[in-house]
Protein backbone atom coordinates (compact mmCIF):
# COMPACT_ATOMS: atom_id res chain seq x y z
CA UNK A 1 0.00 0.00 0.00
CA UNK A 2 1.02 3.59 -0.54
CA UNK A 3 0.43 6.04 2.14
CA UNK A 4 2.29 9.80 2.51
CA UNK A 5 2.88 11.61 5.78
CA UNK A 6 4.61 14.26 6.97
CA UNK A 7 9.04 13.79 7.72
CA UNK A 8 8.77 16.00 10.46
CA UNK A 9 12.41 16.80 12.39
CA UNK A 10 14.41 13.72 13.89
CA UNK A 11 11.96 11.30 13.01
CA UNK A 12 12.63 7.79 12.12
CA UNK A 13 10.90 5.32 10.30
CA UNK A 14 9.05 3.91 13.18
CA UNK A 15 7.62 7.24 13.77
CA UNK A 16 6.34 7.44 9.98
CA UNK A 17 4.70 4.12 10.42
CA UNK A 18 3.08 5.23 13.92
CA UNK A 19 1.59 8.55 11.92
CA UNK A 20 0.37 6.21 9.12
CA UNK A 21 -1.50 3.85 11.91
CA UNK A 22 -2.99 6.62 13.41
CA UNK A 23 -4.35 8.64 11.16
CA UNK A 24 -4.79 6.49 8.19
CA UNK A 25 -4.36 2.69 8.37
CA UNK A 26 -5.20 1.78 12.26
CA UNK A 27 -5.00 -2.42 11.64
CA UNK A 28 -1.36 -1.67 10.02
CA UNK A 29 1.10 -4.13 11.94
CA UNK A 30 4.51 -3.55 12.91
CA UNK A 31 5.88 -5.13 15.87
CA UNK A 32 8.16 -2.96 18.16
CA UNK A 33 8.93 -2.23 22.24
CA UNK A 34 11.67 0.29 23.00
CA UNK A 35 11.61 2.35 20.03
CA UNK A 36 15.98 3.04 21.34
CA UNK A 37 17.63 0.63 19.21
CA UNK A 38 17.61 -2.48 22.12
CA UNK A 39 14.90 -4.96 22.11
CA UNK A 40 15.09 -6.12 18.50
CA UNK A 41 11.89 -6.28 17.56
CA UNK A 42 11.43 -3.19 14.93
CA UNK A 43 13.26 -5.36 12.24
CA UNK A 44 12.35 -4.65 8.87
CA UNK A 45 14.05 -3.94 5.41
CA UNK A 46 13.88 -0.09 4.80
CA UNK A 47 14.29 0.17 0.65
CA UNK A 48 15.63 -3.45 0.39
CA UNK A 49 18.52 -3.09 3.41
CA UNK A 50 17.92 -4.51 6.65
CA UNK A 51 17.48 -1.98 9.00
CA UNK A 52 15.95 -1.22 12.57
CA UNK A 53 12.74 1.36 11.89
CA UNK A 54 13.32 3.01 15.54
CA UNK A 55 17.20 3.66 14.51
CA UNK A 56 16.48 4.43 10.54
CA UNK A 57 16.12 8.73 10.85
CA UNK A 58 14.04 10.16 7.46
CA UNK A 59 16.78 12.47 6.98
CA UNK A 60 19.18 9.77 6.27
CA UNK A 61 16.85 8.63 3.34
CA UNK A 62 16.14 10.04 -0.13
CA UNK A 63 12.66 11.37 0.42
CA UNK A 64 12.21 12.69 -2.72
CA UNK A 65 11.24 9.03 -4.21
CA UNK A 66 8.92 6.54 -1.66
CA UNK A 67 10.35 5.11 1.16
CA UNK A 68 9.78 1.10 0.62
CA UNK A 69 9.40 -0.99 3.62
CA UNK A 70 8.81 -4.11 4.07
CA UNK A 71 8.70 -7.22 6.29
CA UNK A 72 11.78 -9.42 6.92
CA UNK A 73 12.27 -11.89 3.77
CA UNK A 74 13.85 -14.66 5.18
CA UNK A 75 11.07 -15.79 7.88
CA UNK A 76 7.32 -16.52 6.68
CA UNK A 77 5.31 -13.12 6.96
CA UNK A 78 2.32 -13.01 9.77
CA UNK A 79 0.54 -9.57 8.71
CA UNK A 80 1.95 -6.53 7.08
CA UNK A 81 5.55 -5.81 8.73
CA UNK A 82 5.81 -8.90 11.34
CA UNK A 83 7.04 -11.86 10.54
CA UNK A 84 7.56 -15.26 12.07
CA UNK A 85 10.84 -15.06 14.11
CA UNK A 86 10.28 -18.07 16.29
CA UNK A 87 12.09 -20.30 14.49
CA UNK A 88 14.96 -18.92 15.69
CA UNK A 89 14.05 -19.33 19.08
CA UNK A 90 13.66 -23.14 18.53
CA UNK A 91 17.13 -22.81 16.91
CA UNK A 92 18.10 -21.16 20.47
CA UNK A 93 16.83 -24.10 22.45
CA UNK A 94 19.16 -26.93 20.66
CA UNK A 95 22.47 -25.10 22.03
CA UNK A 96 24.06 -26.56 24.56
CA UNK A 97 23.77 -24.41 27.58
CA UNK A 98 26.40 -22.90 29.42
CA UNK A 99 28.11 -25.66 32.12
CA UNK A 100 30.64 -23.87 34.21
CA UNK A 101 33.57 -25.57 35.83
CA UNK A 102 33.73 -25.89 39.40
CA UNK A 103 34.49 -22.24 41.71
CA UNK A 104 38.25 -21.77 41.98
CA UNK A 105 37.92 -19.51 44.98
CA UNK A 106 37.56 -19.94 48.62
CA UNK A 107 34.49 -17.92 49.03
CA UNK A 108 32.96 -20.12 45.94
CA UNK A 109 33.14 -17.45 43.27
CA UNK A 110 35.02 -18.02 40.00
CA UNK A 111 38.54 -15.81 38.61
CA UNK A 112 38.58 -14.87 34.78
CA UNK A 113 41.04 -12.52 33.20
CA UNK A 114 39.31 -9.28 32.53
CA UNK A 115 40.74 -10.36 28.81
CA UNK A 116 38.69 -13.25 28.47
CA UNK A 117 35.24 -11.20 30.17
CA UNK A 118 35.86 -8.30 27.34
CA UNK A 119 36.18 -11.29 24.46
CA UNK A 120 32.64 -12.68 25.30
CA UNK A 121 31.19 -9.63 26.24
CA UNK A 122 31.17 -8.28 22.65
CA UNK A 123 29.02 -10.91 22.03
CA UNK A 124 26.31 -10.71 24.97
CA UNK A 125 25.29 -7.51 23.08
CA UNK A 126 23.17 -8.89 20.94
CA UNK A 127 19.56 -7.57 20.78
CA UNK A 128 18.30 -10.81 18.68
CA UNK A 129 16.99 -8.22 15.86
CA UNK A 130 17.77 -11.07 13.30
CA UNK A 131 18.82 -8.53 10.94
CA UNK A 132 22.13 -10.32 10.34
CA UNK A 133 20.31 -13.65 9.70
CA UNK A 134 17.91 -11.96 7.43
CA UNK A 135 20.68 -10.93 5.58
CA UNK A 136 22.77 -13.72 5.14
CA UNK A 137 22.18 -15.47 1.95
CA UNK A 138 22.36 -18.93 3.24
CA UNK A 139 19.03 -18.23 4.91
CA UNK A 140 17.33 -15.34 2.66
CA UNK A 141 17.54 -17.33 -0.45
CA UNK A 142 17.34 -21.07 0.30
CA UNK A 143 14.03 -21.69 2.69
CA UNK A 144 15.11 -25.34 2.69
CA UNK A 145 18.87 -24.29 4.09
CA UNK A 146 16.64 -24.07 7.74
CA UNK A 147 17.19 -27.47 8.64
CA UNK A 148 20.92 -27.33 8.56
CA UNK A 149 22.20 -24.06 8.78
CA UNK A 150 21.67 -22.32 12.19
CA UNK A 151 22.89 -18.70 11.12
CA UNK A 152 25.30 -16.04 11.98
CA UNK A 153 23.08 -15.35 14.99
CA UNK A 154 23.93 -18.72 16.69
CA UNK A 155 27.09 -19.20 15.61
CA UNK A 156 27.62 -15.94 18.13
CA UNK A 157 26.18 -17.64 20.50
CA UNK A 158 28.11 -20.74 20.00
CA UNK A 159 31.23 -18.82 20.33
CA UNK A 160 30.38 -16.63 23.16
CA UNK A 161 29.90 -19.94 24.74
CA UNK A 162 32.50 -22.15 23.85
CA UNK A 163 35.19 -18.92 24.37
CA UNK A 164 33.76 -18.76 27.74
CA UNK A 165 36.75 -19.18 30.27
CA UNK A 166 34.38 -21.08 32.91
CA UNK A 167 32.52 -23.36 30.51
CA UNK A 168 33.04 -26.88 30.18
CA UNK A 169 31.00 -27.76 27.38
CA UNK A 170 32.29 -28.40 23.96
CA UNK A 171 29.63 -27.49 21.26
CA UNK A 172 32.24 -27.54 18.14
CA UNK A 173 30.95 -30.67 16.86
CA UNK A 174 27.24 -29.59 16.97
CA UNK A 175 28.46 -26.30 15.25
CA UNK A 176 29.67 -28.48 12.32
CA UNK A 177 27.27 -30.73 12.13
CA UNK A 178 23.88 -29.67 13.24
CA UNK A 179 24.60 -25.99 12.96
CA UNK A 180 26.49 -26.05 9.19
CA UNK A 181 28.82 -23.73 10.03
CA UNK A 182 30.64 -25.23 6.81
CA UNK A 183 28.21 -23.24 4.50
CA UNK A 184 29.44 -19.91 5.58
CA UNK A 185 31.35 -18.63 3.01
CA UNK A 186 32.28 -15.86 5.20
CA UNK A 187 30.53 -12.82 3.03
CA UNK A 188 30.11 -10.43 5.97
CA UNK A 189 26.84 -9.15 4.98
CA UNK A 190 25.85 -9.86 8.80
CA UNK A 191 28.69 -8.20 10.07
CA UNK A 192 27.68 -5.14 8.00
CA UNK A 193 23.65 -4.86 9.06
CA UNK A 194 24.44 -5.63 12.75
CA UNK A 195 22.93 -2.78 14.83
CA UNK A 196 25.08 -3.29 18.04
CA UNK A 197 28.19 -3.11 15.51
CA UNK A 198 29.15 -6.77 16.86
CA UNK A 199 32.03 -7.95 14.39
CA UNK A 200 30.30 -11.33 13.81
CA UNK A 201 32.15 -12.52 11.17
CA UNK A 202 35.99 -11.76 12.60
CA UNK A 203 35.64 -12.19 15.97
CA UNK A 204 33.01 -15.19 16.27
CA UNK A 205 32.54 -17.04 12.95
CA UNK A 206 36.31 -17.45 11.84
CA UNK A 207 37.64 -18.01 15.48
CA UNK A 208 34.81 -20.65 15.73
CA UNK A 209 35.76 -22.32 12.53
CA UNK A 210 39.36 -21.83 13.53
CA UNK A 211 38.41 -24.17 16.75
CA UNK A 212 36.62 -26.55 14.49
CA UNK A 213 39.82 -27.02 12.68
CA UNK A 214 41.73 -27.50 15.77
CA UNK A 215 39.17 -30.10 17.55
CA UNK A 216 38.89 -32.65 14.44
CA UNK A 217 41.60 -31.80 12.35
CA UNK A 218 44.51 -31.39 14.57
CA UNK A 219 47.09 -34.69 14.29
CA UNK A 220 48.18 -34.56 17.54
CA UNK A 221 44.84 -34.62 19.01
CA UNK A 222 43.32 -36.91 17.20
CA UNK A 223 46.50 -39.46 17.77
CA UNK A 224 45.97 -39.15 21.64
CA UNK A 225 42.03 -39.00 21.82
CA UNK A 226 42.09 -36.05 24.07
CA UNK A 227 39.95 -32.60 23.61
CA UNK A 228 40.43 -29.48 25.76
CA UNK A 229 36.66 -29.50 26.88
CA UNK A 230 33.84 -31.86 27.27
FE1 LIG B 1 20.96 -8.51 15.51
FE2 LIG B 1 23.63 -8.28 15.55
FE3 LIG B 1 22.39 -10.01 17.20
FE4 LIG B 1 22.48 -10.49 14.59
S1 LIG B 1 24.22 -10.42 16.00
S2 LIG B 1 20.70 -10.74 15.90
S3 LIG B 1 22.33 -8.44 13.74
S4 LIG B 1 22.23 -7.79 17.22
FE1 LIG C 1 26.18 -15.62 6.16
FE2 LIG C 1 27.64 -14.01 7.68
FE3 LIG C 1 28.63 -16.28 6.80
S1 LIG C 1 26.27 -13.41 6.07
S2 LIG C 1 27.67 -16.56 4.82
S3 LIG C 1 26.95 -16.08 8.19
S4 LIG C 1 29.71 -14.39 7.06
FE1 LIG D 1 13.20 -1.77 20.04
FE2 LIG D 1 13.41 -0.78 17.56
S1 LIG D 1 11.68 -0.72 18.86
S2 LIG D 1 14.85 -1.98 18.64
Amino acid sequence: EDYQTEAGEGMVVLDAVHAIQAEQAPDLACRWNCKAGKCGSCSAEINGHPKLMCMTRLNTLDLTEPVIVEPMRAFPPIKDLVTDVSWNFEVKKGIRKFRPRAPDAADGTWRMSQRDADRVQEFRKCIECFLCQDVCHVLRDHEDNKEAFAGPRFFLRYAELDMHPLDTSDRRDRAQDAAGLGMCNITKCCTEVCPEHIKITDNAIIPLKERVVDRFYDPIAKLFGFSKKR
